[in-house]
């Protein structure tokens, strides 16, 4: 057994996350968690909103609620459809919590202490009209390099370049619309992470045979362009106060830690929030400081994250100098686009978390999500792909199949499972094949494969199709009820079966299907491969029920429907 820290990249307060964001973070993370888990280790999965910078203080303002009372609702907001989702975090924080304020602010006297921060002087965009610095997204205008007129301070949508407020053209405040600016000269503190670039570079080399190509490329990428020192402070009201002990002039002036410094800290802080809901029984140090060699800690997170936890981190990591443990593995994802266009919050464009929940249950769109998850390349969603994949995978090989084997079996046996012949040659066959798919299905789980991992459970929910159709107990009652008899009672034991190893993927179905045997609690222990070939997990005369149709097939109806709702092209 080992113990597996696992977290997944904190979603920014600012709104609801659309399926792309999902896809990329929380959900495979709570897949491999509960598989993890099923596997009988010791799993702690942690993740928290996140909630400082100026895109929230921009989305409180425009919602007219004090930033705090903002954040406290879309934290709220997020959580229930994340639970919709069936996202099963030992915890899920929040990064503006007390536990964050002091770890991130701990973090920063140690850097300071061991030489990697300096106060500089910089040139800033200020506000008379608003009396305020103007930081990042609070300074809008024309983009130097393509001409588009909504830039913001930060980065230009639609050239995607990295911008410094001041490198706008007709800049105009994002607050007040004011063109009256200045550009006055004010201290922040500085990261200096050009002089932990190369241990930064040794880090990686020593990790990165773990991480799946695309992590590691684009570490490489960002080394070989070189770590750059950065101002890790800004002026806003809503951020982690820089500690008035270490800097008091810049406390004074209300300077607070840039959201990318504080926000990866929160890993930590969130799981010390997790301990102190109960101290005496949760130990958040033994995850993260100086954790022994059984501690193993996956991130998931999308490409555009991947510098900031394999680089810059990293850097921060190493510099406070003490033994704070190190992510194991970065998984990373492509995008996942609709109808090969980007999702978009700031545009609304494509399909919102509680959106897809007001349309169908979890099952559907995490089955659909994980099977097309952008692992070696981008993926599309589309309206024509998905309602396909529901009615070929969910409805028609798993669900069809648990009702067919269940009502048949009702009516001409009984609600119990029923006993006939002994095992022969084609439940060997099966047995054999099952186990080699089982066999499959981890090594790609472990593997981090999701994709793969999902054409294996498909592959195993087939061959049961296969198996029944080759033994037809519809004809095979006719002339040999004891053969049919068996038939049933294995196609049985393969919807126990289905119960357990599809739990990562769908687990309000598994739940289901492990009802209709009276089996209740939340997860099922996994399965050996004996037990797996052997498929005999359940005892004759086990009663069951027939289960209400697990999945809904989905009609052309249904297809013009969600196309007319959310635009299909
Ligand atoms: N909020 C960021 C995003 O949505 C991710 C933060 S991950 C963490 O891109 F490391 F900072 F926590
Ligand atoms: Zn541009």
């Amino acid at each position: 057994m080992a113990r597996h820290l696992i977290t997944s990249a904190l979603p920014y307060i600012n709104g609801i996350k659309h399926l792309g964001n999902m896809v990329g973070s929380m959900l495979p993370a709570d897949v491999y968690s509960r598989y993890l888990r099923q596997r009988g280790h010791d799993v702690l999965y942690i993740c928290a909103t996140d909630e400082h910078g100026t895109p929230a203080e921009l989305a409180a303002k425009e919602k007219g609620l004090p930033v705090a009372e903002f954040c406290a609702q879309a934290h709220d907001a997020q959580k229930a459809v994340y639970d919709g989702f069936a996202l099963a975090f030992d915890h899920f924080g929040r990064s503006s919590s007390q536990e964050n304020v002091e770890i991130t602010q701990h973090f920063a006297r140690k850097l300071n202490e061991n030489g990697f921060i300096e106060e500089r002087a910089i040139r800033q965009v200020y506000s008379p009209t608003d009396g305020r610095f103007l930081p990042d997204r609070y300074v809008e205008g024309t983009c130097p390099h393509c001409g588009y007129d909504k830039a913001r301070g930060d980065q230009c949508e639609n050239c995607t370049r990295v911008l410094d407020p001041t490198d706008l053209v007709n800049p105009r405040s994002a607050i007040s619309g004011s063109t009256d600016l200045e550009v006055r000269e004010t201290k922040h503190l500085f990261l200096l992470q050009s002089k932990l670039q190369h241990e930064v570079e040794q880090w990686v080399a020593a990790h990165e045979e773990q991480w799946p190509h695309l992590s590691s490329s684009i570490a490489r990428k960002w080394l070989t362009e070189g770590l750059h020192d950065r101002a890790i402070t800004r002026d806003l009201d809503w951020g982690v106060p820089v500690p008035a002990d270490t800097w008091p002039e810049l406390a004074a002036e209300g300077k607070v830690f840039y959201v990318w410094f504080d926000a990866p800290v929160e890993y930590l802080g969130a799981t010390k929030e997790w301990a102190d809901v109960d101290p005496s029984d949760r130990d958040w140090k033994s995850w993260w400081y100086e954790a022994d060699e059984t501690v193993r800690y996956t991130q998931f997170m999308a490409k555009d994250n991947v510098p900031f936890h394999t680089v810059m981190f990293p850097a921060t990591q190493l510099g406070v100098r003490e033994p704070w443990k190190k992510v194991d593995v970065v998984k990373a994802f492509n995008w996942l686009t609709y109808y090969g266009g980007k999702f978009s919050t700031s545009q609304r464009r494509g399909v919102f978390t509680d959106q897809a929940l007001e349309i169908l249950p979890a099952d559907y769109w995490r089955y659909f999500l994980i099977a097309n998850a952008p692992e070696s390349d981008d993926s599309s969603f589309t309206w024509e792909h998905f309602t396909a994949t529901v009615n070929k995978d969910l409805a028609d090989t798993l669900g069809n199949f648990v009702n067919r084997v269940l009502s048949f079996s009702k009516k001409r046996f009984g609600e119990e499972v029923p006993a006939g012949g002994e095992a022969g040659e084609a439940e060997a066959r099966l047995g054999e094949q099952i186990a080699a798919l089982l066999a499959e299905y981890e090594t790609q789980m472990e593997a981090l494969q999701f994709r793969k991992a999902a054409a294996a459970l498909r592959a195993l929910w087939s061959a049961g199709n296969s198996y029944l159709e080759e033994k037809a107990p519809w004809l095979e009652i006719k002339t040999d009820k004891d053969g049919a008899a068996l038939t049933l009672r294995t196609a049985m034991n393969l919807i126990h079966l289905y119960a357990i190893v599809s739990e990562p993927f769908i687990p309000a179905s598994s739940r289901a299907m492990r009802e209709a045997f009276r089996l209740d609690g939340d997860t099922a222990a996994w399965v050996s491969a004996e037990e797996a070939r052997a498929l005999a997990f359940l005892p004759v005369g086990t009663p069951f029920t027939v289960p209400p149709v697990l999945f809904a097939k989905l009609t052309e109806d249904d297809l013009e429907a969600y196309k007319e709702r959310f635009g299909g092209e």
